[in-house]
Order: C-alpha cells, then structure tokens, then sequence
C-alpha cells in the first residue's frame, strides 16, 4: 500500500491517523482486549495503536465481541478472578493470552496462533487437560463432562467397555472413589470425535491416569486386557454381577449373598435363612423379561399407555420421557417419565390416581409409591448422592407385545421396569435435567457448579453460595446459562 522507503515523518502521521481508529481492519475474527492493570495506561495506548495500525481490532471494554485477552505482569489468579467478575467466561473461542502472544503477533504482523505457552490458565480449572505442548488449544477437552458433548456414537467401545469392567469391579466391592477414576477415563474416550490410533494420542487427554493408560496399551498391543480377562473370569465378579442384575439387590445384597456361599439364583432362592424383600421378590418373578432390554419402540408404547393414565387423572398435565431414551439410547434397562403438572400439590395425587389406573387395567405388576418429601427450607442439601425428594413410584408395568406372542409362558406381554417422577411445576427444569442423566454428567455438572462456581446444584435447585440464593429456572438453557456453561444438548450428555 505505502512506498517502501517511507519517509519517517510520513509514517509517524499515518500512526497518529490510526489513534482516530481510521485504520482499516484486517483480521475481523479476532478482537483484543489489552488489560489495563499493571501495563498502564500510557502503555495500554501506546500497545492499542500499534495494533490498530497493522490491522487488529480492539475493544476498550471487556465486551461479548472480544476473542484474545492480553495482559501483562499480572498473577493468573488475580487476573481471572478480575475477567470472572467482569463477567467473562473461558469459552472454546475465547483466549487469554501473556503479552508474549501480542508482541509476536505484532511482529509477524498477524495473529499468531495462540500455543501453550502463551495462555494464562485459569488456576481454578483442572490442570491435566491442560498439559499438552502440541495439541491445538482450541481442541484441548475439558476434565468436566459438562463441557465435553458426548453422543450416542462411541468410536472408542473397545477401549471404553475395558476400563468400565474395572469400575464396575471396583464398585461391586464398594471402591467407589477409585472407580470413578476409570469411569472419567471412560468417558473422555466417549467423547472423541474418532478412534484412538496410538497410545500416545492419550498422553495430553484429561482425566487419563497411568493405569487406565496401561489398559490401552495391553489393547493396543495384544487386542485385549489379561486385567479385564481375568475380573471377567472371576467368580465373585460374575456373581456379584449376576446377583446385582436382579431389581431391588444392590452391592451390599449380593456381597452377603456371595460371602455365605452362594453362588447361584436357585441357591439363593432354596436358602432358608435367605428373606427377600418385596422388590426382590418382583425382581426374581420377573427377572426374564426386566432383565431384557427394552427398545425405543417398546418406551414409545409405554409412553402412551402413561400418558393415556395421566390425562385420564388431569387433562392439563403432560409426560416426557427422560433418562437414557431422551439422550438417543435404542435400548434401556428401564423408561423414565417426567410428569408435569401445572398445578401446585398435585404431584402426589397424580401418581397415586395413576398407579390406581393401571391397577383397574390388570397392567400393574409391581408398584412402590414414594411420597413426595420435597421442602425447600430443607436445601441445598450437601448430600448431592442422596435420592431426590420428589413424588415418584417404580413399577413393573405389562405391556403388550407387537408380534411374536410368548407361546411357551401362555402371555402376550412382557414385563418392563417404568420410573414415574412428578416434581412441582416451578422444579421442573431441575428435575429435568437431574433425570436426564447420564449418571457422570449429572455428577461432573455438580463438580463443575460447586468447584468452579462456588454453587451447590441437586435435582431441586441451584444455590449460589455468594449471595445466598436460590436461582430459578424455567428451562434447563436456564440453569446451564446460571452455571456459565455452553448449553449442552440431552444426545450430547452421554458422558
Ligand atoms: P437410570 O438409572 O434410569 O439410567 O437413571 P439411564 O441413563 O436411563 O440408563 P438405562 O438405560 O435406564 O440403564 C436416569 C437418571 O435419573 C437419575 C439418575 O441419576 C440418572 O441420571 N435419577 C434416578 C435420579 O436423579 N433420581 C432417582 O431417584 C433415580
Ligand atoms: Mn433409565
């Protein structure tokens, strides 16, 4: 544009024409924020300018247009608890960046593209995403499943299914702790976006410890796991399995069950001073078809069937199906409905009526009514394991099969697990989102909330511990927009 040989007094004015902010803007997709604090004002200027005359665009406030943040001298501490009061979130697109970026950006003439070195982590955020010197930054995953999306399509099952049977070992001998760190392992391989090719691509991955990278490498070199082998050949892990797949025994149950003996369901059903409960019973008396699984088109039906009881009871209530159907499961253990009633009190009374429905169309098999316990002036409850306290029954419901009739057991149905829940109106979006699941998204969205924004969240609410308050939310958009989180999709929460 200029002669080469410019004369300096020439150049000199067309750098006082850039502090008009004449200059024409080169770089649309990237606007600066240079922090005052610590580099001064007469610096900040003198540094915007600059910029401005080789093409950059910037921003005097901390404003949404703002993509790279540059400070220099300032401790990454203070810095960000600075941006996080101004309102700024770390997002995908959004950088903070050491002066080192600017001045080489200034010489290349262009934005550089940000590396490691140049960021200033967010102290409050996990270090091990964080760790790796090649990978994009951009692409870097986040050790939260809330901030990862994580569909139906797992490239990496072979992987997965490995560290899962670990953590299912683990928790059937009551290691929940230790477990956990094989199911986030697991689940950040869920969110790749293709399979693994070498154990090194693991290396910058959050979440990824030295013994679940042992595994992959087993995987990668011999096609399978002699840990895994060995847990899936072993007798207390085949019971405990075998008896925790029934309704109603848990861990403790089948630890008792496996610790006198037994080895077997006709062992434990012939064991005298063996008491079932009443779940059990139905679990044993039904353990065939509940321990099927069941089919989007079988939850579709369902779905009828409970909407049908549902109107019957109150027209102007409505029932969504939630749990793993929602988030695009074919096939689930059981069918979660949330019941939705736009008058207060009438989540107990509905469920009640409704189970009373089925009863009348010789279709309940099983039922147990929870009582709503729901009291706000109880929360927030730190004890965020804990079931909810909302209105919800589990049954074991007949529903009618399609095609093939059961010849041999003389029956045209099959028995299927429903969960009902019916939490009052202004909860909804909580409880949503709670029974939405997965499991370790739910968990990581609790971890996230409480560790990186000082908020305690539950299936009930959402409590800001700066200010003492509860927040309300009329969708779940509502309570990941309170948390400062990208709004992650039901498909894309099967973390
Ligand atoms: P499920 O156990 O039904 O899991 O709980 P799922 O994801 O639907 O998977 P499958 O296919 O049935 O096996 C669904 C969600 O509901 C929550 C669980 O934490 C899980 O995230 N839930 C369940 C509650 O929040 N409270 C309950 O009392 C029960
Ligand atoms: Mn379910």
């Amino acid at each position: 544009m200029f002669p080469k040989a410019l004369p300096t007094r020439k150049r000199r004015r067309t750098e006082v024409a850039s502090v008009g902010g004449r200059d024409e803007v080169k770089f649309r997709d990237v606007t600066l924020f240079l922090v005052e604090k610590r580099m001064g004002k007469s610096r900040r200027n003198f540094l915007s300018n600059l910029a401005r005359s080789k093409g950059f665009c910037l921003d005097d406030a901390l404003s949404a247009d703002v993509t790279h943040v540059v400070s220099e001298g300032n401790a990454a501490q203070e810095l960000w608890s600075w941006l996080e009061e101004q309102g700024f979130r770390e997002m995908q697109d959004k950088h903070v960046l050491h002066i080192s970026w600017f001045t080489e950006s200034m010489s290349a003439g262009r934005p550089v593209p940000p590396e490691i070195r140049h960021y200033i982590q967010n102290p409050a955020v996990d270090q091990r995403s964080r760790t790796n010197p090649s990978a994009k930054p951009e692409s870097a995953l986040s050790p939260y499943a809330c901030q990862r999306r994580t569909t139906m399509d797992n490239h990496n099952k072979i992987f997965t299914d490995a560290l899962e049977v670990l953590a299912e070992n683990l928790e059937l001998g009551g290691n929940q702790g230790p477990s956990l760190a094989f199911r986030r392992a697991a689940s950040v391989l869920k969110s790749l976006p293709a399979a693994l090719r070498h154990l090194q691509e693991t290396q910058h991955l959050p979440c990824l410890g030295e013994h679940s990278r042992a595994i992959i490498e087993e995987i990668f070199e011999y096609g399978s796991s002699s840990r895994v082998e060995e847990i899936l050949n072993d007798e207390r892990y085949r019971t405990m399995k075998l008896f925790s797949s029934v309704f109603g025994v848990g861990p403790k149950t089948s630890e008792s069950w496996f610790c006198r003996g037994l080895r077997s369901f006709e062992q434990v059903l012939s064991e005298p001073s063996v008491r079932l409960n009443r779940m059990q019973t139905a679990g044993f008396l039904f353990y065939e078809d509940i321990s099927k699984p069941v089919s989007r088109t079988e939850a579709s039906a369902l779905k009828i069937i409970v909407e049908e009881a549902v109107i019957s009871v109150n027209p102007s209530a409505t029932v969504s199906i939630t749990g793993g159907f929602r988030r695009g499961k074919e096939f689930g253990h059981d069918v979660d409905f949330i019941i939705k009633t736009p008058e207060a009190g009438q989540e107990d009374v509905i469920l009640t009526a409704v189970i009373e429905r089925f009863k009348s169309q010789n279709i309940l098999l099983y039922s147990d009514f929870q009582e709503s316990t729901f009291d706000l002036r109880q929360l927030p409850t730190h004890c965020f394991e804990a079931m909810d306290h909302y209105s919800k029954c589990f049954l074991i419901i007949k529903l009618k099969r399609e095609q093939e009739t059961d010849a041999r057991a003389g029956r045209d149905w099959r028995a299927v697990r429903v969960d009902l829940v019916a939490p009052p109106l202004e909860r909804f979006a909580y409880a949503l989102l709670g029974w939405t699941g997965s499991t370790l998204f739910e968990r990581d969205l609790r971890r996230f909330a409480r560790l990186e924004r000082g908020k305690l969240l539950d299936n009930h609410t959402l409590y800001d511990k700066a200010t003492n308050t509860f927040l309300p939310a009329n969708t779940e958009e509502d309570i990941f927009a309170h948390l400062g989180l990208e709004y992650i999709e039901p498909w894309q929460r099967n973390a």
